[in-house]
């Protein structure tokens, strides 16, 4: 069983939206993926909620019941945890990194994500899983995402070479409890999002050596 954390000390960075996608795709992929939400408005559980499907399961959690969540997953057969964490809670985000495989941060582009990175990379130190950070809500003119790759790679970050635009159909699809795949087959944003998780697989496949 592999155990991927989300985290980033700001709100609204698309952790959720990320969590979702990579749960979906990893089902996809004919693993058994379970999605773990600690964050206390529960936004990856009113996701489900809105879902027309049983899969992937979610659970509710609190931070201190993790470890035991994740031991009982590994003897039902999970292949891949996903832990969605809420923006600056502190606690949430600790108890995600000690038990991760592989953290993700997802960050936009812009200041006032950049300058989070910092505070987040801190977390880290914390498990010992390595991090990449993904760079979503790109948007499709200017080079932002450029400056922000050569930033977080001069502060000793990996970034995922395979970024998420911004694009409508995340918000829509997230309304009906879909993902991009599933909302708009063969989309701009169903395709982005399979560059990103094929990416994800392979370092996880890499972890497994
Ligand atoms: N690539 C994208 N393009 C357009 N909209 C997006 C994209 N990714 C996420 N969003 C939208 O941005 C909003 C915030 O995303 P999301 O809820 O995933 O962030 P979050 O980091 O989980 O927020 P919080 O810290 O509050 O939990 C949502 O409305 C989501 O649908
Ligand atoms: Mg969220």
């Amino acid at each position: 069983m592999k155990t991927i954390a989300i985290i980033g000390q700001k709100g609204g960075t698309g952790k959720t939206n990320l969590a979702t996608i990579l749960l979906v795709a990893f089902e996809n992929d004919g693993k058994l993926s379970l999605g773990v939400d600690l964050d206390p408005q529960a936004s990856l559980c009113k996701w489900a909620d809105r879902r027309h499907a049983d899969t992937p399961a979610i659970l509710p959690m609190v931070a201190r019941r993790l470890p035991h969540a994740l031991t009982v997953a590994a003897a039902q057969g999970v292949d891949v945890v996903i832990i969605d964490t809420a923006g600056r809670a502190k606690e949430e985000a600790l108890s995600a990194v000690k038990v991760a495989d592989l953290v993700i941060i997802p960050l936009q582009p812009t200041t006032d994500d950049l300058e989070t990175f910092a505070a987040t990379r801190d977390y880290l130190k914390f498990g010992s899983a390595p991090a990449l950070v993904v760079l979503v809500m790109v948007e499709s003119r200017g080079t932002l995402h450029e400056q922000a790759t050569r930033f977080l790679e001069n502060m000793g970050a990996e970034v995922c070479p395979c970024m998420m635009g911004r694009r409508v159909a995340h918000r829509h699809a997230s309304t009906a409890g879909l993902v991009p795949a599933e909302y708009e087959q063969g989309g701009k944003a169903a395709a982005e999002c399979e560059r990103i998780h094929a990416y994800i697989r392979q370092k996880l496949e890499g972890l497994e050596s």
